[in-house]
């Protein structure tokens, strides 16, 4: 594959060359069958190692890209998917089923819970009374009955809720739900 002949300290181009690509993956799909194209950009995503994508995560800011994958943190749109999916349990970042597991920062360091990756992972496959929301998530009764979460919704409502915790939960106000 070409990535591999990259020399590192061009990381930054690099990452425009792949986001590039995928802008042009999308492009040229998105007519045709918007659902194919989206587990592709799964696949895609799953197929380059961690340490690179989250080079191209840490990067995208500065190339700005028009795609939905490695982008800065949609506020507005994680806002919407925590009223649909968490806000019955966890109003204002709080718990009503367990006090001592709200997502402060202060629960979520003592519970372990206070990076992105354990956040996802709660919200995938729960955890204790918290059904988990994945698409894959087992065993079915440690799950929700109700819709399940897309991996990408999944992620933005980890780094919503990180971002949120580490700012004390201010007020978001979320138009049209
Ligand atoms: C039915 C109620 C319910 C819903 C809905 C719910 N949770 Fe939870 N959540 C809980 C409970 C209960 C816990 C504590 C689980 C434990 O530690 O055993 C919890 C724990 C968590 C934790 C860990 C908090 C800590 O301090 O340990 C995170 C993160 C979390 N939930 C995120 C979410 C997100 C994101 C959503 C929406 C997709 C969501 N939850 C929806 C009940 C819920």
């Amino acid at each position: 594959m070409q990535l591999a002949s990259v020399a590192p300290s061009s990381a930054s181009s690099l990452s425009k060359q792949v986001l590039q690509r995928k802008r042009f993956k999308i492009l040229g799909e998105h007519e045709s069958n918007s659902n194919f194209h989206k587990e592709d950009k799964v696949k895609l995503l799953r197929f380059l190692a961690p340490p690179f994508v989250a080079a191209v995560i840490a990067l995208s800011p500065i190339s700005n890209p028009p795609v939905s994958v490695g982008q800065t943190l949609d506020v507005q749109k994680g806002a919407t998917l925590f009223r649909r999916a968490c806000i019955g349990c966890h109003d204002a970042g709080g718990n009503i089923i367990q006090p001592g597991a709200t997502l402060f920062l202060k629960d979520l360091q003592r519970n372990g819970v206070d990076t992105e990756e354990e956040i996802y992972r709660v919200t995938y496959y729960g955890k204790g009374r918290m059904p988990g929301f994945g698409e894959n998530c087992t065993p079915r009764g440690q799950c929700t009955f109700g819709a399940r979460l897309q991996e990408d919704e999944i992620k933005l409502l980890a780094q919503f809720v990180k971002s949120q915790a580490d700012q004390g939960w201010p007020k978001i106000e979320t138009q049209g739900d």
